[in-house]
């Protein structure tokens, strides 16, 4: 009979219940008439006499442990607990909290201003509405530059415009300080351009600088050949070509190597394997002077580059206007630690 209550007793313990159907079973299969525990005690009458009393307390404590269990599982399944309070079922799995996450063009664009600050460049920041002469004049854009186009450029009010590239920014430093200045300006800028899945009105950049004496082209390839390699890897190959901006003298642009096996590295590079990603070159003796400082004793590079080109570029992301609906099923995607 012991045995029978103990095995009865450790089955009743390892019941679980989990929905209301299985509280049903469980008082029908334990505590009903015909309940394996209320048979029980029609046995009491076959135990002999000496033994009913102990067996009989075993009983009893083997009912009350059943009826306890039963009440706690409907106490909760109605919502209460024996104080009142709503219950807390520990065993639930707990609710997802729901937390942001970074926007994509802001997780590369920290990444490559982590890449320039380890490197000593600061960083600077500077209006988006802008004068002529910060935007344009003082880099040496002539007046009939087609950039001061108003196909290019949203004008506001006679000389005041939306910022076309960061450069201005520049300006801006180079006037305010004497070199060395070492000095990255990322921010958004502005276009008047038809949107489309490749460009868009405004979109960001980073660009840097760097003056100081005996600076040469050298210090330019070498700084821009360690970004790439910190940023896309090691091994990156990296081609220069001759290019031309207003505000440097000579001018390249940069291409990265992604080959041309893939069908996505053959649209990104129009079959030639090379990929563009930044503007750069030695600042125009013109603009030094410009901005005050003396080319006899100073030279220096600047480059630049858009932050959206080298996020599509990174994460396989085709239209680039999906950075700038705010739809969280694609914002959420790019989560980071
Ligand atoms: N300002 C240029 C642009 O917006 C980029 C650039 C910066 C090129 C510095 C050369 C040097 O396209």
């Amino acid at each position: 009979m012991k045995e029978i209550i103990e095995r009865i007793k450790s089955e009743v313990a390892e019941q679980v219940i989990k929905s209301e159907q299985d509280l049903e079973n469980f008082r029908l299969r334990f505590l009903s008439k015909k309940g394996e525990v209320s048979s029980l005690f029609a046995k009491l009458k076959e135990v002999p006499k000496e033994q009913k009393r102990e067996v009989g307390l075993w009983l009893n404590d083997l009912k009350q442990k059943t009826e306890q269990k039963f009440l706690e599982s409907k106490e909760r399944w109605e919502g209460k607990s024996k104080n009142n309070q709503p219950s807390i079922d520990k065993t639930l799995p707990g609710v997802n909290v729901l937390s942001g996450n970074r926007h994509p063009l802001q997780i590369v664009q920290n990444r490559m201003i982590d890449i320039f600050t380890k490197m000593g460049f600061d960083i600077s920041e500077g209006p988006e509405i802008e004068d002529d002469w910060h935007n344009f004049s003082a880099l040496n854009f002539p007046d009939n530059h087609p950039a001061r186009d108003m196909q290019d450029t949203f004008f506001i009010n006679g000389d005041i415009s939306l910022r076309t590239h960061t450069s201005s920014v520049q300006v801006r430093v180079m006037e305010r300080k004497q070199p060395p200045i070492r000095t990255i300006s990322p921010g958004r800028v502005y276009r008047n351009e038809a949107i489309s899945a490749r460009s868009n009105c405004f979109f960001h950049q980073i660009e840097g600088l760097y003056i100081d004496e005996g600076v040469s082209f050298a210090d330019l390839k070498q700084t821009l050949f360690l970004f790439v390699q910190q940023f896309f890897g090691k091994d990156t190959k990296v081609r220069f070509r001759p290019s031309y901006f207003p505000f440097t003298e000579p001018s390249a642009e940069m291409d990265i190597y992604l080959g041309t096996e893939t069908e996505a590295d053959n649209r990104l590079t129009k079959g030639t394997g090379w990929l563009e990603i930044l503007g750069c070159g030695m600042v125009d003796v013109d603009v030094l002077n410009n901005c005050g400082i003396d080319p006899q004793k100073y030279s220096g590079f600047a480059f630049g580059m858009g932050v959206e080109r080298i996020t599509m570029f990174q994460y396989g992301v085709k239209d680039l206007r999906t950075f700038f609906e705010n739809d969280v099923r694609f914002l959420s995607q790019f989560r980071t630690i």
